[in-house]
């Protein structure tokens, strides 16, 4: 337990910063239910899943390589469906949608979980920035793939973060998708998990006069495998202060549960969550014309990337 969560209050939705994924599915049953986690072998992932199959769900994992993936599905006591899916490959990103078909597999929710924070260099894949690549464009070619399988009241989850304020004060730098006019590491990643929100938010608008929803939310800040890349000082500091600010890996993958599962969330979309609550976001995340330019923008690069 942390300290900060002996003083913040539980919000409206009756949970708040201390309350884990156990606790936000204390009660529901999931059985019948299939979920998809991104990034189901460490962290937040690997905690949503185990809680989500605790509660009888059917969940599909999907790690970087299939044997990462089966490691997480074989640990678990439940029914898992492990799968690869490397999301700065798009082939990888397109077979493990087409397995998703070929098994038949209805997809009540899906959790854009998996992600990476902070690269130190500039690095690409297929010419775009890599942290705008795996976390917002493997996405997007996942969830627009899957789009067929997800049920009439299914729920996309996006896993952004409170970092998204970092991103450029412009927004989404279209003139700067590949890094190469500017890179910082913390600017990059806050500009990946701002194009989370602004798919979350023009996903909502496109869902509008359905039961799907799509949100986007904030864990929290937990020690997890994601600080690798953080410099050693940063990464000390992190240490130290974690036990007054840091929440744990039980209590960071409760928003990302509740938003895809909790019956209370169920009419909640196009909103930002955290500490399982619906919060306000930065301006421009919630602009729904940037949105709709991100979605379009999106499309023509994955257009362009062809058979890739
Ligand atoms: N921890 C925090 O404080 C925090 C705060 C705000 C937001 N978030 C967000 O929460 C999510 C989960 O993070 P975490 O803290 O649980 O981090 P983590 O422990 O590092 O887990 C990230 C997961 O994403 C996977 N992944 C990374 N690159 C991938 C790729 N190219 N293709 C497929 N999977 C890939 C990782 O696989 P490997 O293990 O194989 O690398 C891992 O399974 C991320 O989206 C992160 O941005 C976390």
């Amino acid at each position: 337990m942390s300290l900060y969560e002996l003083f913040k209050p539980k919000g409206p939705s009756g949970f708040g910063y201390g309350s884990t994924a156990e606790q936000v599915t204390e009660g529901l049953s999931l059985e019948g239910k299939t979920i998809l986690v991104t990034g189901c072998n460490s962290g937040l992932g690997q905690e949503a899943l185990r809680v989500l199959a605790l509660r009888g769900a059917r969940v599909v994992g999907t790690a970087r390589t299939l044997e990462k993936a089966k490691a997480a599905c074989e640990a678990l006591d439940g029914k898992a469906v492990p799968l690869a899916c490397e999301l700065s490959d798009p082939a990888s990103v397109r077979a493990c949608v087409a397995a998703v078909k070929k098994a038949g597999l209805g997809l009540d929710a899906v959790i854009c979980n998996a992600g990476i924070m902070a690269l130190p260099k500039l690095e690409q894949a297929h010419g775009i920035e890599l942290q705008f690549f795996t976390n917002h464009i493997g996405h997007f070619i996942l969830v627009t793939g899957l789009l067929d399988q997800l049920a009439g009241d299914g729920r996309v989850v996006m896993l952004s973060s409170g970092a998204h304020k970092m991103a450029p004060k412009e927004g989404i730098q279209f003139d700067n998708l590949s890094g190469a006019k500017g890179y910082t590491a913390w600017g990059s990643y806050g500009h990946s998990k701002l194009a989370n929100l602004l798919f979350a938010k023009e996903l909502a608008r496109r869902f509008a006069g359905t039961r799907r929803t799509a949100n986007a939310v904030h864990p929290g800040v937990i020690k997890t495998n994601l600080g690798r890349h953080m410099n050693p000082i940063a990464s000390s500091l992190f240490g130290l202060v974690g036990p007054l600010v840091l929440k744990s890996v039980p209590q960071g993958a409760a928003t990302e549960v509740y938003a895809a599962v909790h019956p209370a969330a169920a009419t909640t979309s196009g909103a930002y969550l955290a500490d399982c609550n619906v919060a306000k976001p930065r301006a421009d995340a919630e602009d729904p014309a940037l949105a709709r330019k991100l979605w379009e923008v999106s499309e023509k690069i994955v257009a362009g990337l062809g058979a890739r």
